[in-house]
């Protein structure tokens, strides 16, 4: 009992004197993206999270922050530059506000026939190249993650490239996404991600394009009748960090974040393709948006029609003709 009221005096003095012994704060990596955390992103962030918090012992902490909660389309990469977030995932189709347009090359229609054609050139040497050209901005490129192939929705039946005359369609801000549109036909409309929903609802766009596991988890089953498996296009992910917050990582931390982002990326490419499947059900089971495939000769007339863009081997949106023709050979 002695010895006890000895050892616990000896404590209460210590702490007194010295302080408590002080617990190592984590680095913290807020990681800001658009969509849902059930989405196939959204789920990535959080697999990233987990195995970043593993592989460095509790070193690191990544607080995801999903739906535009902290920065939307609109302000994600300047506060990405200005240090407010350290990670961010924007679509390939949202870079040339870093003066990168070549990513758009990814909007090209029709142009990969699976998700095998799209990593030949993802995680081959092309997309190794084009990860770094984001070296001359105040970010770094980590991977390309996957969502899918794009599916075009609207609350009138589109089977036939003519049914999409006129159609006012929602796109991300992409130049080559405006020249698909506008070559199916329709008229293109940039929006943010966060106003999809509501932009639909009033009436602002008639129609929009994504893969499925988006337009079920932003419940836009609940504002479009129908929903065309068009398959037109592609949508992907390039994950990035602050140039100056990675590089000025412990060199130890960061091989181990590298590591969490190559199994995450893994994770990330697999749960896009089960969660564009179960996306689908659920719309079907829904009964909100009927679900329309088009037989071989109507989606070859979107493929022709489309295809006009870059088919005569002419720039489109300032992508040069070699870079087209390098992808186009990879897809084949
Ligand atoms: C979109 O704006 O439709 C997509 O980029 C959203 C996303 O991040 O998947």
């Amino acid at each position: 009992m002695r010895n006890f009221a000895t050892t616990l005096f000896a404590v209460i003095i210590s702490t007194l004197i010295i302080g408590p012994v002080a617990a190592e704060e984590p680095v913290v990596i807020r990681f800001s993206h658009v969509v849902s955390p059930d989405s196939p992103k959204g789920k990535a962030a959080l697999r990233f999270a987990e195995l970043a918090a593993e592989r460095t012992g509790g070193k690191v902490r990544v607080d995801v922050f999903p739906n535009s909660r902290l920065y939307g389309d609109k302000d994600e990469m300047a506060a990405l530059l200005a240090g407010h977030v350290e990670m961010l995932a924007p679509s390939l189709s949202k870079f040339r506000v870093l003066r990168i347009s070549d990513f758009e090359v990814f909007d090209l229609p029709f142009v990969f026939s699976d998700l095998a054609a799209v990593h030949r050139v993802t995680q081959g040497e092309i997309g190794k190249e084009m990860l770094t050209k984001l070296d001359k901005t105040g970010a770094i490129g980590l991977a390309f993650w996957d969502n899918g192939f794009k599916q075009m929705s609207s609350n009138r039946p589109l089977r036939n490239v003519e049914d999409l005359a006129g159609l006012k369609v929602r796109i991300q801000p992409s130049l080559v996404l405006d020249a698909s549109i506008s070559a199916l036909g329709a008229r293109p409309h940039p929006l943010e991600f966060s106003e999809v929903y509501s932009s639909l609802k009033a009436g602002v766009v008639e129609a929009t394009e994504g893969p499925v596991s988006n337009f079920y988890t932003q419940n836009l089953h609940r504002a479009q009748k129908y929903l065309t498996l068009s398959d037109h296009g592609y949508l992907g992910y390039a994950v990035i960090a602050n140039r100056n917050f990675w590089n000025g990582l412990p060199s130890e931390t960061r091989a181990a974040l590298e590591s969490a982002m190559r199994d995450a990326s893994v994770y990330a490419n697999q749960i896009a393709l089960e969660g564009n499947a179960a996306a689908l059900e659920a719309v079907k089971a829904s009964g909100h948006t009927q679900v329309i495939e088009l037989t071989s000769d109507q989606s070859a007339a979107w493929r022709t029609a489309a295809r006009k863009i870059y088919s005569d081997g002419k720039s489109v949106g300032g992508i040069e003709p070699e870079l087209v023709a390098r992808i186009l050979k990879a897809a084949e």
